[in-house]
């Protein structure tokens, strides 16, 4: 996820305006910033590496030319954080800048056939295919316009798109597009505005036009004008009133960051889907290889490595062990060795524990796999292979977009193993690809059925003084993450196991309303999680299940429930079965009087042992 902004001045210059416009999409992304402004019929760029406050202290973002320009603020998903990676990118003859929000499926593609037209390309990203395919097609058509060039380029990218495109060809214009990645419009008698966000122009005008998928739009000293991409027609939309106070519009009107995350996670899953082939397959290599696996990490990403660690079980028969990272050393430190191979996770990559484990694991000469959020982090330069989720920057402190998305990565990666090795069909491996495909569609309907659910349920239990959290097989990964989200953000002491577990002990804590939460996909394990459903109730336990959709049986048994869609395989299920415990976490929190983002004790990155 990343920031754009543009603008078209009556008068004035552009570069303070597009700067303070930056600080406000900060949030949308901090590793890399840029801006470009016309001005008599130059194309003027400053971009580097480094959060914005550091490269204005370098290089003063506001000392540009011209009243008309575009900004970008970076979360890299393709090419590290550097100079050359920074937005924004320009074609060969220096005569148009684009900057981009989004990921761009083909550009490999896309790239070899302009290298092979002769265009010469400096960065490592996706987006620098986007300025020399406009430059490409005036090629082919000197007398189109800046807009239809940019209209044919468009039509050509397979992916998410929000970009502002600037001209020495048409130094009045900008013209910005979207599929999929968000893009407003903001407009007032001096100027008018593109952005990623409202916040960005908010304090400039709150007379905003929100701009839909497979939209184009000019942007000119006359105001703007929107386009279908399709065939070019004309749309006409007046722009709205907003109303929201800046701290608001940052949140994008959610009240907490944890809950727009959470509504988040359908678009993060479709950009986890688009991971590059060629890192899955390498990662699924390494694995292959390996006479040992251990997956290490913290927290939610520890809950992801234990549900990995059935993915890659059950699919591609590889034994993996799920570490704590703060036990790594102590229990794996003298074992592990040159024919060892550890995947760490880690969302933010600068965890002191699990950086802890891959020095020792590379000290060992033991093969460092990676998988986080965060590229250019620490985790990125340790490893041999990384993988970044492309999840955008994740500001509440408990994970929640981070982790389903490192889940569908790691089924991703399951699968290519599972192929390689000849563990599954074609057509198993087909079917599997398609459910994971529709899961985001899955979390929206979920969300959207479900939160009105989870508020109820959590104003019902506000006063419980524990929870269980039981789930048998992979679900018991779901319930250990149900468990942490409730503990780390509404402060209740909740306790997580596999059900399994419960007549060696914990059942002895179960006394009258005893609320016990039970993910229950139909999966295998239904049979006996049913048989620890009812010992649970057998004690006077209060029942709150997270079922399929229509499965009754297990309705009838609680005393509360919420359904997910059917037809979830077992590999896949805690990607969808976490999304109501999530949403029950956020609203206990908001129950109890605590603000979800930031929860007392904790910080969003442990960088300490
Ligand atoms: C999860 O909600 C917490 N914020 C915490 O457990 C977190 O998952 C853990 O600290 C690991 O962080 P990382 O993924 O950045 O390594």
């Amino acid at each position: 996820m990343c920031g754009i902004f543009g603008c078209v001045l009556n008068d004035g210059n552009a570069a303070p305006i597009i700067h303070a416009a930056l600080k406000k999409l900060e949030y949308r992304g901090y590793d890399s910033v840029g801006e470009a402004t016309l001005h008599n019929g130059e194309l003027c760029i400053k971009k580097d590496q480094g959060k914005i406050d550091e490269v204005h202290k370098i290089h003063n973002l506001d000392d540009l030319p011209g009243n008309l320009g575009v900004g970008h603020t970076r979360w890299a998903t393709h090419g590290a954080p550097l100079e050359v990676n920074a937005h924004p990118h320009v074609d060969c003859s220096g005569g148009i800048a684009v900057v981009h929000n989004g990921i761009i499926e083909n550009f490999v593609e896309l790239k070899l056939e302009l290298e092979n037209h002769g265009h010469v390309f400096k960065s490592k990203t996706d987006t620098e295919v986007i300025p020399h395919l406009i430059e490409e097609t005036l090629k082919a058509n000197p007398s189109l316009s800046l807009t239809d060039a940019v209209l044919e380029t468009v039509r050509k990218l397979d992916g998410s798109y929000a970009i502002a495109v600037i001209s020495t060809k048409e130094p009045d214009k900008i013209v910005c597009a979207r599929y999929e990645s968000p893009l407003v419009i903001g407009v007032n008698e001096n100027a008018v505005y593109c952005a990623s966000d409202i916040p960005a122009f908010l304090p400039l005008t709150n007379r905003a036009v929100i701009i839909e998928d497979g939209e184009l739009v000019v942007l000119s000293p006359e105001g703007f004008e929107i386009r279908k991409i399709a065939d070019s027609s004309v749309v006409v939309r007046e722009p709205k009133l907003i109303d929201w106070t800046p701290q608001m519009a940052v949140k994008q009107g959610y009240p907490h960051f944890m809950l727009k995350e959470i509504h988040e996670q359908p678009a993060c899953l479709r950009n986890t889907l688009r991971l590059q082939e060629h890192y899955l397959d390498l990662m699924a290599t390494f694995l292959d290889r390996a006479r040992e696996v251990f997956l290490v990490a913290c927290g939610t990403s520890y809950h992801a490595c234990l549900a990995a660690s059935y993915m890659f079980s059950k699919l591609a028969f590889l034994a993996t062990y799920p570490v704590i990272a703060s036990e790594f050393v102590e229990q794996h430190g003298k074992s592990v060795n040159i024919d060892s191979t550890i995947l760490t996770v880690s969302q933010s990559g600068e965890t002191a524990d699990t950086l802890a484990s891959v020095n020792c694991a590379r000290e060992r000469a033991a093969t460092v796999l990676g998988l986080t959020n965060a590229i250019g982090s620490t985790l990125t330069r340790v490893s041999r292979v990384y993988i970044g989720q492309q999840s955008g920057p994740e500001i509440g402190v408990a994970a929640t977009k981070t982790f389903t998305s490192q889940l569908s990565v790691m089924a991703q990666v399951a699968l290519r193993l599972a192929k390689k090795r000849g563990k599954v069909s074609q057509d198993e491996m087909d079917f599997l690809a398609e459910k994971l495909d529709k899961l985001p569609d899955t979390v929206e309907a979920i969300i959207q059925t479900q939160e009105e659910k989870a508020k109820q349920i959590a104003k019902k239990y506000k006063d419980a003084k524990t929870f269980f959290f039981l789930g048998r097989g992979i679900s018991s990964a779901t319930a250990y993450e149900g468990r942490l989200k409730l503990m780390e953000i509404a402060y209740v002491p909740s306790i997580a196991f596999p059900a399994g577990e419960s007549k060696h002990g914990p059942i002895s804590l179960v006394e009258q309303g005893f609320p016990v939460v039970f993910i229950c996909p139909k999966d295998g394990t239904r049979r006996t999680l049913i048989g620890n459903i009812m010992e649970m109730k057998a004690r006077g336990a209060s029942i709150i299940a997270v079922v399929e959709e229509g499965d009754e049986e297990i309705k009838k048994l609680a005393d509360e429930y919420m359904e997910v869609p059917k037809g979830i395989p077992e590999v896949l299920s805690p990607i969808p079965y976490v999304v109501p415990l999530q949403l029950l976490a956020y609203y206990m929190a908001i129950e109890k009087g605590h603000n979800p983002d930031t929860p007392r004790n904790l910080a969003k990155s442990v960088t300490v042992k």
